[in-house]
């Protein structure tokens, strides 16, 4: 019997990719960028299954094209902001995406952020290797204490969760912001206290941003909530780019009305290198990591794999985004 007919649009650990191989007819884009829209659209076109990035953009266009016999759209992510999930659900494709398993490699990368950005470790590097450093200065790069402060993170789901246990082992108060408050037990859990966003923003010396993009989030952080920040604190985030408004940002930047910030996730991304942000000694940024670990690609590799094969089966996905699919 033919093996059914699957695109993948990079290459991905072994760990998923060899299992995809082994059980379809898979076409593998293999270089470093994203296929352009027209050679994705192409590629997809009478595929069975697709696994996709969030770097592909899976709507109507790509839908029509793939075909009628389209089972399944696993995406390599938590995060499916770049699927049109209703439209997949009205033709009865199940996407799947991969949570859970990099919930702490992504905590440990927004921590990594956060203590990088109050100690000016970049900034201390380029120090040294500028050959700037002649002495010992009483008042050389100085910056916040981490341990004791207030942090406030905004989305507590798994990840943001996650951090609030790293700040905790700091003896940091924690507060919180979300659509809904989470049960007491959570909150007592992090000794964790809901606040408006507004609140949040006022008393934070250190704001964690970890929740979706969606058309409510998409410029959460622009310049009036920016204002309503400390001129002490640090912004970190490692949710999505378009949750913060990067011009209210960079102003926010120049201006001092924050005083840094910290940015795993960018709007654009990638971030041109011509871009003010880049300019900005107060703003690091990295090239979307937070779950950059071997381990953790690994795992998210085994699992996008799963939920394709599971789908090309006709089963039910293990980790599928629209459960309403199946009736
Ligand atoms: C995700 O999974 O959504 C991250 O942004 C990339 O790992």
């Amino acid at each position: 019997m033919a093996k059914p007919k699957v695109f993948v649009s990079r290459v991905i650990p072994e760990e998923g990719l060899a299992r995809v191989r082994e059980a379809t007819d898979a076409t593998v884009w293999e270089d470093e960028l994203p296929p352009p829209r027209d050679q994705l659209l192409s590629a997809i076109a009478g595929c069975d299954g697709v696994l996709t990035l969030l770097t592909d953009r899976v709507d109507d266009e790509f839908l029509d094209r793939a075909g009628p016999q389209l089972k399944v759209v696993s995406n390599f992510a938590v995060g499916f902001d770049n699927v049109d999930v209703a439209a997949c659900t009205r033709r009865g494709v199940p996407v799947g995406n991969t949570p859970g398993v990099l919930t702490e490699t992504t905590a440990d990368l927004a921590w990594a952020l956060l203590m990088a950005a109050a100690r000016r470790l970049v900034e201390g590097d380029r120090y040294v290797r500028d050959g700037k450093w002649k002495t010992w200065g009483p008042m050389l790069l100085m910056g916040p204490d981490v341990h004791g402060a207030t942090i406030g993170i905004v989305g507590f789901g798994r990840i943001g969760q996650a951090v609030a246990r790293r700040a905790k082992g700091f003896g940091m108060r924690i507060v919180y912001h979300d659509l809904q408050r989470v049960p007491k037990a959570v909150e007592a859990e992090f000794d964790a206290t809901f606040m408006t966003l507004e609140g949040l923003l006022a008393e934070s010396d250190f704001v964690s941003l970890h929740t979706v993009l969606s058309p409510e989030t998409k410029g959460l952080i622009n310049a009036e909530r920016l204002g309503w920040m400390k001129p002490t604190a640090v912004l970190v985030n490692t949710s999505r780019g378009p949750v913060v408004d990067s011009v209210a940002l960079v102003d926010a930047l120049r201006n001092g009305t924050i005083a840094a910030a910290a940015l795993d996730v960018t709007d654009p991304e990638p971030l041109p290198a011509d871009h003010p942000l880049v300019a900005l000694d107060n703003c690091l940024v990295v090239p979307h990591i937070a779950s950059a670990s071997r381990a953790t690609r690994g795992k998210m590799a085994a699992m996008a794999a799963a939920n394709l094969l599971a789908g090309l089966r006709g089963e039910r996905l293990p980790t599928p985004v629209n459960p309403e699919v199946y009736g």
